[in-house]
This record gives structure tokens, sequence and C-alpha cells, in this order.
């Protein structure tokens, strides 16, 4: 045989070598993946696994709320429930994690409740300007049957509020412009949360609303597309708006306090003694966060002050409340009773 001839049949045995060290799994089908059904609360080794989202850091006080909450749970039913939180937004934006808790994909959300007012508009009774004294006036409503009675009020969207946590009064700040006035806000594009109501809101002052998520409200101030925003102290300081909108009046427009919320199904699936333990767990971590949130509401006040953040002294809160009286003609119709007992439970 030629030398020539002997090439193709050691090629080919070098081949068949060389074959089986290629990776195989690269031309194999893979194996199916195990369905999730994300319907139904998350079940592994008998224990249930929910999962709980929450847009602010890990370090903010309704945050260590939120961990107290899933530490009760664990404990209360010896580990039979964990609860797995995603603080940072992990799981999207609010307006999103709302949606994929009404179908489901997250278990447990902590959200403003302003979100949640294109789905149940009554909910805006809750949210009118200047409506509380105060947030033991505040406190009194959502411990009060009225307060339970907007807890319910997502049902139809498959949805169950199970407790309240304190989100402040929310003021006014600008990056450029100082407001000395109410009407200094007319012109001005204000950030604000996704809600009908709230572009309302600041159209009533004859400002421009510009809807923008609160991860992304920085941002938008920063590009200068956004003059002004209005938020808590602990979140202005935490989402560092502070950092570039250092105008800023203590008008205290409105206080919005934030839901937690399950998706119905999932709670509906657990056993009742269950149910029951969330829904105790969840009111045991209001009167925490309630503490907390009184503690870091001063404690951010004070930190923007040392900064060199101007606060505006001499601000009247009683023009911006006169302007904004109109909401209530649009908005109290079908509310008028339960705005009236709110104002009734003042202190
Ligand atoms: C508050 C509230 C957040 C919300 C934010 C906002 O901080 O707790 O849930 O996202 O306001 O202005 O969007």
């Amino acid at each position: 045989m030629k030398l020539k001839q002997l090439w193709l049949p050691l090629l080919l045995a070098a081949g068949l070598c060389v074959i089986p060290l290629l990776p195989i799994s690269r031309f194999e089908e893979p194996a199916p993946r195990e369905r999730i059904d994300t319907t139904v609360p998350l079940q592994r080794e008998g224990k249930t696994i929910l999962r709980f989202a929450n847009n602010h850091t890990p370090e903010f006080p309704t945050s260590q709320a939120c961990d107290y909450f899933a530490e009760l749970v664990e404990a209360r039913s010896q580990g039979r429930i964990l609860i797995r939180v995603f603080h940072n937004s992990e799981l999207g934006d609010e307006k999103s994690v709302v949606e994929q808790t009404m179908y489901g994909g997250i278990d447990l959300m902590r959200v403003s409740t302003a979100l949640l007012t294109d789905y149940s508009p009554q909910l805006i009774a809750l949210q009118m300007p200047y409506l509380y004294e105060d947030s033991h006036h505040m406190w009194r409503v959502l411990d009060s049957g009225i307060g339970d009675s907007f807890l319910q009020s997502l049902q139809a969207q498959g949805l169950e509020g199970i407790g309240w946590f304190d989100a402040g009064a929310r003021n006014f700040y600008t990056t450029g412009k100082e407001i000395r006035s109410a009407e200094d806000l007319a012109g001005m594009r204000i950030r604000v949360q996704e809600s009908g109501y709230m572009r309302d809101f600041v159209t009533q002052l004859g400002a421009v609303p510009v809807t923008v998520t609160f991860e992304k409200t920085l941002n938008e101030m920063r590009a200068g597309r956004v003059d002004c925003a209005e938020n808590n102290w602990p979140s202005y300081l935490s989402a560092l708006h502070y950092t570039v909108a250092q105008h800023i009046v203590i008008d205290e427009h409105s206080r919005i306090p934030d839901m937690i919320l399950i998706n119905r199904q999932v709670l509906e699936e657990l056993p009742e003694e269950d149910r029951a333990l969330l829904r105790r767990a969840a009111r045991d971590a209001s009167q925490y966060q309630r503490e907390l949130w009184a503690t870091e509401e001063a404690a951010a006040r004070r930190y923007a002050e040392e900064w060199g953040c101007e606060i505006n002294p001499v601000f009247d809160k009683g023009e911006l409340q006169q302007m904004l009286q109109p909401l209530y003609e649009t908005y109290a119709s079908g509310n008028e009773e339960v705005i009236a007992q709110i104002r009734d439970m003042a202190p």
C-alpha cells in the first residue's frame, strides 16, 4: 500500500478517538425543566416559600420591617413558611410588581398606596391633601374598620391587603428655583408616582406632571427633565434626591401610607391557621415599622439640614391647601362619607 493510501484510514481512526472527548451535551436535547406553577405557593421539602417585593434599600426602616415580618413568619411557623424578601426593586419597579402580584408571579409586596389608586379608586379617599392632622390621626384611621375595609378593596384584582406601613408626610423639593410660595410650583415639571390621581394633583397647581418610577427619579432630575419632586424625608435621603434637589419646603401636602399585599390565591391555598399567622405577623410588623419610621423621619431631616439642604422657613401651607381644595370636588364624589368619618377621627 502506498504511503498516500494510508492517510485516510489513519485520519478516520484518529477522528473516532476524538469524538468521545467532545462535549456531548452541546448536541443533546436539554432535559425538560421542572414547570413551576406560580399561581400557588412554592413548596420545597415541605416548606412554603413566598417571594416578597420591596423597592427600598435594605437599610431603609420600611425594609427592616419587611425583614422583621419575614422573621416573625418563619419563627411562628417553626420554619414551615419562608419569606424571601427582595429589596431594592430587585423584582421590578412598583407598577410592574403590582401587576406581577395580581397574577401570582410575586406572592407579596410592600407598595405605596398611590400605585393602587388606578385599580381601586376608593383608595384616593385615604390620600387626599391635608386630610390628616398628623401621623397619629392617620394611624387612628388605618387601625380602624375604615383601614380594614381599604385593605380589602383590591379583592377583585386578586389581592388582599394584610397590613399598613407609615410613609410619612410628603414635601416638595426642587433642583433649581426655590419654592417661596405655592404659586412658584406653577409651570414646574414635577415628578409624580404612577397614578392618574397624582397627575391631577400637580396639574391642579398649574405644574406639568411627569410620571417617573421611584428608581429613575434621581436620573431624571440630574438630566434636567424634572425640576421638582415630592417625597417623605427618609426617601428624599435614601434615593439621594437631596444631592440634586436641595430646596425643600415642609408643606406636608399628603400622607400616602404603604400597604403589604398578598396574592389572594396564594393566601387561599394556605390552611386557615397559616393565613391568620401571616395577617398577625403583618400587623405586628406594622407596629414595629411605625416606631422605626418616627425615629428615621426625624434623623433624615436632621441629616439633610446638616448636609446643607435649604428648608424655606416662610412657606405658607395654607395657600397650597387652598389651591388643592378643588380636588375634593373632583375626587370626593362617592367618598364623602368616609372622608367625613376620617376628619371626625382627628385627635
Ligand atoms: C415612598 C414609598 C415608595 C414609593 C415612593 C415614590 O417612598 O414608600 O413605595 O415608591 O414613595 O415616591 O415612588
